[in-house]
């Protein structure tokens, strides 16, 4: 084939899919193409035309490039059109955000105490001085009524505070419900301290609370064994430590068994082997009397932890500002049913 013939084969060239592109390569590009007989023919050209044959050629050769260089780009998208529009295409995995720690915790609580039949109840973040104190037996005198602890909001002549417990959320069942109750009180609380790692001006709470005829100091016992063993594993152990608060008599700290070194010892135990988890206590007959119950027919328990020191065992983050500083990644490596 001449120069002319294979110039107009060029124009006419028509190049649809990878097959046809393959072949035009060959044909134009590859190790034996039309152009190699050209190119070797350049010999017998006499001396004078040679300059302009040689023009002539390396022009085809230049032609045959591009056409198939813009061939391959033209086929390339296309193809990637194809299969954006192909619905029948396993979809790309759809990007799920995670559960906030505190929640998988709270979510396990609830559900660990539902299953021994208590209720979920809720109270306001804005308490009045009765709910989260006097009811609660608090003397007037008690220093959690400090300003240093508590925030206090004024609303025009009366006083109302952020409620720095989920303790308040018992006094409102009971002033609502006669027992048999079986209530927790999950929530937020509030105290007026300096942001660290190991303190927090807001963290959460769940609270419990089971008044009936006859209760005693040891269905509090097993229902705190209970749970521990059903939130740290079933080796778990608790102690009980005499302690105080307003409105428990007898009151107590509750630990639980190092989950960390099977109360060996360690840093997080401090070498003792014990974790304290949660404070409680018998409900003091004068918050029953407050709340309208009579303590001459009833007793209960009562017990209270933080869920960001559970969520800090289980999980060890020990920094308490990681909870509420939305960093993405902390927050996605959270997933349900890792509690
Ligand atoms: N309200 C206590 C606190 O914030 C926790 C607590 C202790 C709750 C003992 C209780 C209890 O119900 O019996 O530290």
């Amino acid at each position: 084939m001449n120069i002319q013939e294979l110039a107009a084969e060029l124009e006419q060239v028509s190049i649809h899919d990878a097959q046809t592109l393959e072949q035009f390569r060959i044909r134009f590009l590859g190790s034996k193409n039309v152009l190699k007989d050209l190119y070797a023919a350049i010999k017998d050209i006499p001396n004078e035309e040679k300059r302009v044959y040689g023009q002539q050629v390396n022009g085809l050769k230049e032609r045959a490039e591009q056409i198939y260089l813009e061939a391959k780009t033209d086929l390339g998208q296309t193809q990637k059109s194809v299969n954006q529009d192909d619905w029948s295409k396993p979809s790309e995995d759809p990007k799920v955000g995670a559960h906030h720690p505190l929640s998988l915790i709270r979510k396990e609580i609830i559900s660990t105490f539902k299953r021994i039949g208590f209720e979920v109840s809720e109270g306001p973040e804005i308490e009045d001085d009765w709910h989260n104190f006097s009811a609660l037996n608090f003397p007037p005198e008690h220093p959690a009524r400090d300003m240093q602890d508590t925030f206090f909001i004024e609303k025009g002549a009366q006083e109302f505070a952020l409620r720095t417990h989920t303790s308040s959320v018992q006094v409102r069942v009971m002033e609502q419900q006669q027992p048999p109750i079986r209530t927790i009180s999950p929530g937020r609380v509030y105290r007026n301290e300096a942001i660290s790692a190991r303190a927090h001006c807001f963290f959460h709470q769940v609270e419990g609370l089971y008044i009936d005829r006859g209760v005693s100091f040891a269905d509090l016992k097993q229902t705190l064994l209970y749970f521990a063993q059903e939130l740290f594993g079933s080796q778990t152990q608790i102690r009980l430590r005499p302690s105080y608060f307003p409105f428990t008599e007898p009151s107590a700290e509750v630990d639980i068994s190092c989950t960390l070194c099977a109360s060996k010892g360690c840093n997080v135990c401090k070498y003792t082997g014990w974790l304290e988890i949660m404070g409680c206590g018998m409900v003091d007959p004068n918050v029953l009397e407050a709340c309208g119950i009579d303590a001459n027919q009833f007793t209960g328990f009562a017990f209270g932890m933080g869920l960001e020191r559970i969520a800090q065992l289980k999980y060890r983050v020990t920094d308490l500002r990681l909870y509420s500083e939305n960093d993405v990644r902390f927050l996605k490596q959270f997933k349900p049913g890792m509690a």
